[in-house]
């Protein structure tokens, strides 16, 4: 298709969740209003619309990206993976099947932005990408494997995610579950040999110290 433009408009393709939707785009729309308002997906959340709050997060090219801040029309040919995109009722990813058996949410806003940045940060490190919370002498050995995800890791690199019901405790859990079955950059997730499997036995002791220590979830801002 030619591309097609006016004064205010243009005509674009964006790649969402393997399927092209050509769309004209009013150029001061931004990605997450286009993928809501004219796409009707839904799943990623205007929260603040400035940027802060991570409820809006998508992959862009497979990379953590806030939508509200992307213009679409600077996006043309883009490929975005919404949390539709992910999974679904009947095949959830790994980590959505994480955050439903950690119950990491209550009222569930930013639970959307909060999965497909989860997915995000858990490529970045099978990337061996390290964070502000690396040890340093991990950054010497520059080893290129896969980050350990420690909580404090963990929270550090969710911190671009907010939770206004504080439901970081069990976000973190599951966080945790869903590590070693989310491979590096595509976001796609390892054959679940199931996070429940390798956690079940553990889940209870990790909840109680959860509860323990909630106070001390709180950096995961
Ligand atoms: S709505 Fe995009 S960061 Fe808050
Ligand atoms: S579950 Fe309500 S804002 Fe996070």
């Amino acid at each position: 298709m030619i591309p097609q433009r006016t004064a205010t408009s243009s005509t674009l393709t964006l790649h969402v969740n393997d399927t092209a939707h050509t769309v004209t785009v009013d150029h001061r729309a931004t990605v997450l209003d286009v993928l809501r308002e004219q796409l009707d997906l839904t799943g990623s959340k205007k929260g603040c619309d400035h940027g802060q709050c991570g409820a809006c997060t998508v992959l862009l090219e497979g990379r953590r990206a806030n939508s509200c801040l992307l213009l679409a029309v600077a996006h043309d040919g883009a490929h975005l993976t919404t949390v539709e995109g992910l999974g679904d009722a009947e095949e959830p990813h790994p980590l959505q099947r994480a955050f439903e058996e950690r119950d990491a949410f209550q009222c569930g806003y930013c639970t959307p932005g909060q999965i497909v940045s989860g997915v995000g940060m858990l490529c970045e490190a099978a990337e061996g990408h390290p964070s502000h919370a690396t040890p340093g002498e991990v950054l010497q050995r520059s080893t290129g494997e896969p980050a350990e995800l420690s909580r404090a890791e963990i929270r550090e690199r969710m911190s671009g995610n907010l939770c206004r019901c504080g439901a970081y405790p069990h976000i973190v859990a599951a966080l945790e579950d869903a590590s070693g079955h989310v491979g590096p950059r595509s976001g796609t997730a390892h054959p679940a040999s199931g996070p429940a499997s390798d956690r079940d036995s553990d889940r209870d002791s990790d909840r109680d110290s959860d509860r323990d220590s909630a106070s001390d979830a709180a950096p995961a801002r």
